[in-house]
């Protein structure tokens, strides 16, 4: 991880968010930073507030206060398609993959790579500048999979979710952000997903991930961020604390270790 010393380290940067749903007030003035190449753990229960502040930094939801700053330039997320415009990107579940396109053609959905059509006719696709590109792609983050011909519903649950980061790899050039990304997934196939994270904080994005798997984040993570009732309780340096201690911060003296 970079150590931040200037601000166009600071990849995202979140100033007293607050956020609103009628009377509930699921976010009550956020702080929170994530530099370039780090990878930030975001650990809460369940109603902390993880996924409404995920959202509103990529872009799907608006906040009710606060401020946005990416780069260190102040920005009001408009939608998701001006957080992609900011390099920002999403990865739910794998839901932006189709299943019957070949892997090749699901990295370059939606951003597909043309060529000049004949005689003034429509382009079509450069299926072979995006294979080409697709293997490039794969191949630096370390997703080694047999054929990038297959269609991606024969993949595994832990190569497509890996894919679907990919994906957003490929087009992210401030952060990936992640809301469970292996929630449905085995420890076999998470360790595929992780080593794409990985792979892409290695590229420098600052990647933030919501994680159920506390004990994993504590040493996958460069830094917890505890949320508890919509607001941050603590921020730790994942090397220098413990599962208890975060446990604690996010339970709030329920999770004390009785043991000992
Ligand atoms: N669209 C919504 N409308 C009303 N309340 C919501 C909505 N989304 C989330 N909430 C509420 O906001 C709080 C935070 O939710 P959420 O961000 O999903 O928490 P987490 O992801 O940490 O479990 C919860 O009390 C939840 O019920
Ligand atoms: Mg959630």
């Amino acid at each position: 991880m970079n150590i931040c010393k200037v601000d166009d380290q600071i990849a995202i940067e979140v100033k007293g968010i607050k956020k609103n749903y009628g009377h509930l007030q699921a976010l009550r003035g956020v702080d929170l930073k994530v530099v370039k190449g780090e990878i930030v753990a975001l650990i809460g229960d369940n109603g902390a507030g993880k996924s409404t502040l995920a959202k509103i930094i990529c872009g799907a939801i608006q906040k009710s206060e606060g401020e946005l700053y990416f780069w260190g330039e102040k920005t009001d997320v408009q939608s998701i398609n001006h957080a992609h415009k900011i390099g920002v990107f999403t990865v739910y579940q794998d839901l932006s993959l189709a299943p019957d396109l070949p892997v090749s053609d699901n990295l370059f959905l939606g951003r597909e790579i043309m060529r000049n059509g004949f005689l003034g006719k429509l382009g079509v696709l450069d299926r072979k500048t995006m294979r080409n590109e697709s293997k490039k792609a794969l191949a630096a983050l370390g997703i080694g999979l047999k054929s990038i011909s297959v269609d991606t519903r024969a993949l595994s649950g832990g190569e497509r979710q890996a894919l679907a980061i990919a994906k957003a790899v490929t087009w992210a050039n401030t952060a990936l952000i992640m809301d469970e990304p292996t929630a449905a997934l085995g420890a076999r196939q998470s360790a595929i997903v992780y080593d794409t994270i990985r792979a892409a904080s290695a590229r420098g994005l600052a990647v933030l991930v919501i994680s159920h798997d506390i004990p994993k984040m504590v040493s996958f993570a460069d830094r917890i961020v505890v949320l508890r009732h919509g607001c941050v309780v603590a921020s730790l340096e994942a090397k220098k604390t413990t599962l208890q201690e975060v446990l604690n911060f996010m339970l709030g003296g329920r999770g004390e270790n009785k043991d000992d």
